[in-house]
C-alpha cells in the first residue's frame, strides 16, 4: 500500500522557532531591542485559555516579552479598545493579538480595525488584507503562512501548479488564496456552494482543506501524488477509546488520503504547531519594521 510522506509540522515549527530566537539574540545584541508581544483574552473560553497559555510561553522561550492582558467576559467595548489603543502607543509592544472569538457585546471588526497594522501580528487589519491581496508587504495570517512555508519546504517552486483552497474564510482561506497566487499557483476557492467539489479537488497538485467539517475531504478526491494541507482541527466522539473520550480529526479522512496522496499533514501535527511558530515570526518582522531594520540582514 502507498504511503504519502508525513509533513512533520512540529519539525517544521521548531526550525522556525530556532530562527526566530537567533533573530531576537541578534535584535539584541546588535540594536538593544527585545521584541513584545502583547495578548488580550477576554473571558474565559476553555480553547482560547489553552492557546493564550502556549503563546506567552513559545514568546518567552524565543527571548522575546510576553504581555498577557485578561479582562473579564462581561467587559464593555470602549474599554477593549482603549486596552487597545495604550498597547498601539506602547513602544514596548510590537506585536498585539486580541484573541478570537470574543464576546456577543463586542463588535470583532471594530476592535480588529482598532489595532494599528504595524502591529497586527493576526494580519487581520484591512490594511494587512489590502497589502495582501495586492502583492505588498504587510504582515500576513499565521496559519496561511505556515501552509505556505510546510508547501515551500516540500514541494520547491510552487508555480504553476494547480491548487484549491476548500473553504473562503477570512482568516484562513482568502489569505491562502492570495499567498499561492503571490506563488503563481492556478488557484481555486471553492466552498459550500461548489458544484462536484470531489471533482475539483481531483484536479488539484495542492488541496488546501479549510471548512472546519471533520474528514469531509475524502481519498478518493485526491490526486494521485497531490499535496495535501489539512486546516481543520476538529473534537470528534471517540468512543473506542471509552466512554465520553474524544479525539482530534482534521477536514481530511487522513487514513484514506495517505494512501494517495504524495505528500500531507497529520492533525495533530501539522499545521497547528506552524501558526504560533508564524505569530512569533511576525512579532519579529513587525518589530524590524517599526525599527527600519531590514529583517533579512540581522
Ligand atoms: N482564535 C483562534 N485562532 C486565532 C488566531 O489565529 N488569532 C486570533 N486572534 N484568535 C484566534
Amino acid at each position: 500500500m502507498r504511503q504519502a510522506k508525513i509533513i512533520d509540522g512540529k519539525a517544521f515549527a521548531a526550525t522556525a522557532r530556532e530562527g526566530v530566537a537567533r533573530d531576537v539574540a541578534a535584535l539584541k545584541d546588535k540594536y538593544g531591542i527585545t521584541p513584545g508581544l502583547a495578548v488580550v483574552l477576554v473571558g474565559e473560553d476553555p480553547a482560547s485559555e489553552v492557546y493564550v497559555r502556549n503563546k506567552g510561553k513559545s514568546t518567552l522561550e524565543t527571548g522575546m516579552q510576553s504581555f498577557e492582558h485578561r479582562l473579564p467576559a462581561d467587559i464593555d467595548q470602549g474599554d477593549l479598545l482603549k486596552l487597545v489603543d495604550k498597547l498601539n502607543r506602547d513602544p514596548a509592544v510590537n506585536g498585539i493579538l486580541v484573541q478570537l472569538p470574543l464576546p456577543d457585546q463586542i463588535d470583532e471588526n471594530a476592535v480588529i480595525q482598532s489595532i494599528n497594522p504595524a502591529k497586527d501580528v493576526d494580519g487581520f487589519h484591512l490594511a494587512n488584507v489590502g497589502l495582501l491581496s495586492t502583492g505588498g508587504d504587510g504582515l500576513v495570517p499565521c496559519t496561511p503562512l505556515g501552509c505556505i512555508l510546510m508547501l515551500k519546504e516540500t514541494l520547491g517552486s510552487l508555480s504553476g501548479r494547480r491548487a484549491i483552497v476548500v473553504g473562503r474564510s477570512n482568516i484562513v482561506g482568502k489569505p491562502m488564496a492570495n499567498l499561492l497566487l503571490k506563488e503563481s499557483c492556478t488557484v481555486t476557492i471553492a466552498h459550500s456552494r461548489t458544484k462536484d467539489l470531489p471533482g475539483e479537488c481531483r484536479r488539484a497538485d495542492i488541496v488546501i482543506a479549510a471548512v472546519g467539517r471533520p474528514e469531509m475531504v475524502k481519498g478518493d478526491w485526491i490526486r494521485k501524488g497531490a499535496t495535501v494541507i489539512d486546516v481543520g482541527i476538529n473534537r470528534i466522539p471517540a468512543p473506542e477509546k471509552g466512554e465520553g473520550k474524544t479525539r482530534l480529526v482534521g477536514d481530511v479522512a487522513f487514513d484514506e488520503a495517505v494512501q494517495v496522496a504524495g505528500a500531507i499533514t497529520p492533525v495533530p501535527g501539522g499545521v497547528g504547531p506552524m501558526t504560533i511558530a508564524m505569530l512569533l515570526r511576525n512579532t519579529v518582522t513587525a518589530t524590524c519594521r517599526q525599527a527600519g531594520i531590514d529583517p533579512e540582514n540581522l
